[in-house]
């Protein structure tokens, strides 16, 4: 533990990111992950915190449970799609049958050397940074191995200099994308599934390879949608609420946008000067807004 380079008593970092002090991994643990086997028919899901990594990895089971229905199972998520940086006693990370499907938060250059070499298929959620700020805000104060925000102020400082889980999301994003023509990635925007979530679906199929069948495209749609996953418990993590170690809703909101109800004028111009400064040349339209 002394040897760890904290961050604050939560966070240490390791490689440029942020991780648990009270997680059981230790650098070296993170270090060995580059050495998980990777097979080809591996999926791995790819996020910031608080992008839509719930919301995708029930897409991805969903269209996996219909593309290869001898291997659907009434369990939750969590097991479906273990999480790669996770080492509790119920992540049953290499026993899943083929094809498996691995959720993780790590930058790209600590993902498993397989993941690259086999061209792997890989799926990464992004979402306005404004509106992954104010989740982070409310998750920060509902998951116990967080720090609670003093105020949203410090979490909104700590976030822009990239001291919070994970660090920088600017650094994120920019990274999966300077590396997206030597990964065999797929990006989605978590606010294009808000918009019109069948045709992310459909682009995730041919992705995928998964020929669905229109109906049963209209059912991965319905079991994916923000009221359905509320009421699911093998969607919603509400385990992880009986076990004491979520204390809010896993299930917040799920809009777009919900940023406005907090930023201040001054705040929200603070972040639109460092995104233009961290994003500066970044390709994609830096661009969330909808109408709801
Ligand atoms: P909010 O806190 O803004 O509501 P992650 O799974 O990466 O931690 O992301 C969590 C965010 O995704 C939460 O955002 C959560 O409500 C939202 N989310 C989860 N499922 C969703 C769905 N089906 N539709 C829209 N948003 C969803």
């Amino acid at each position: 533990m002394d040897s760890l380079d904290l961050v604050s008593p939560y966070l240490f970092k390791h490689k440029g990111s942020n991780f648990l002090v009270k997680d059981k991994m230790q650098p070296e643990d993170l270090d060995a992950l580059q050495y998980f086997e990777i097979r080809s028919t591996d999926v791995f899901l790819i996020s910031y915190p608080k992008s839509g990594t719930a919301w995708m990895q029930q897409i991805l089971v969903q269209i996996m449970d219909a593309a290869h229905p001898e291997q659907a199972e009434d369990v939750s998520n969590r097991l479906r799609v273990p999480w790669l940086e996770e080492r509790s006693a119920d992540n049953p990370l290499r026993e899943r049958p083929d094809p498996r499907i691995f959720g993780t938060h790590l930058p790209p250059d600590m993902l498993p050397l397989g993941v690259k070499a086999k061209q792997i298929k890989a799926v990464y959620v992004w979402r306005n940074p404004k509106d992954v700020l104010v989740s982070l805000y409310h998750f920060a104060h509902s998951w116990v191995l967080l720090e609670t925000p003093t105020s949203f102020e410090d979490f909104f400082q700590q976030f822009l200099d990239g001291k919070v889980y994970m660090g920088s999301w600017f650094d994120h994003v920019r990274e999966y994308y300077a590396v997206h023509k030597q990964l065999n990635i797929h990006f989605v925007q978590y606010e294009n599934m808000l918009k019109d979530l069948r045709g992310e679906v459909v682009k995730l199929c041919a992705f995928l390879g998964k020929d669905l069948m229109d109906d049963t495209i209209d059912h991965v749609v319905k079991m994916s949608t923000f009221k359905s996953m509320k009421t699911n418990p093998n969607a919603n993590y509400k385990d992880l609420v009986e076990k004491g170690r979520y204390l809010g809703e896993t299930m917040r909101k799920g809009v777009a946008g919900d940023w406005k109800n907090y930023f201040t004028v001054a705040q929200n111009e603070r972040f639109d000067e460092v995104l233009k400064y961290k994003m500066s040349n970044f390709p994609l339209p830096l661009t969330w807004e909808i109408n709801q």
